[in-house]
């Protein structure tokens, strides 16, 4: 979640990188086909929600099937689509200070994240 330009997609971009996809480039906001995936070492299906105008579109486009597979699930502009999302997922939130800075929350629902998140806070504390 965050405002256009906040990095959404930026960010997504990094994810893939991590998951092995050679050309970031490849990674572009999926605004009119509403969904992209990108074969990393698992396969990522990256979602915009910005023109959608209800949660009935995610699901014309088997979102659940894609939640559901053994792959990462992104969602740009989730907050339009709330109802549709599993009952546990990480929320990222990234709010813009200025230019060149952002203020990034990290928090998550559901029991399925919390070893993950208890991990990924040992990591972030590692790199201060
Ligand atoms: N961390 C970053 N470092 C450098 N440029 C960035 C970063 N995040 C975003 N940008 C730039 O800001 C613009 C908007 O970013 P984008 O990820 O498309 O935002 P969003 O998907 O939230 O609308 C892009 O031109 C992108 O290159
Ligand atoms: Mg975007």
């Amino acid at each position: 979640m965050g405002q256009l330009g906040s990095g959404k997609t930026c960010l997504v971009k990094g994810i893939a990188e991590g998951q092995g996809v050679k050309d970031r480039k490849e990674v572009t906001s999926p605004s009119f086909v509403l969904v992209k995936q990108y074969m990393g070492r698992i396969p990522i299906y990256h979602f915009d929600a910005y023109r959608m105008k209800s949660p009935d579109e995610m699901y014309d486009i088997d979102c659940v099937e894609f939640f559901w597979s053994n792959g990462i699930s992104i969602v740009e502009w989730a907050d339009k689509v709330m109802e549709c999302l599993p009952d546990e997922f990480i929320k990222i939130a990234i709010r813009t200070i200025n230019q060149t800075s952002r203020d990034i929350r990290v928090s998550y629902k559901g029991e399925k994240y919390k070893n993950f998140m208890k991990e990924f806070k040992v990591k972030i504390e590692c790199l201060k």
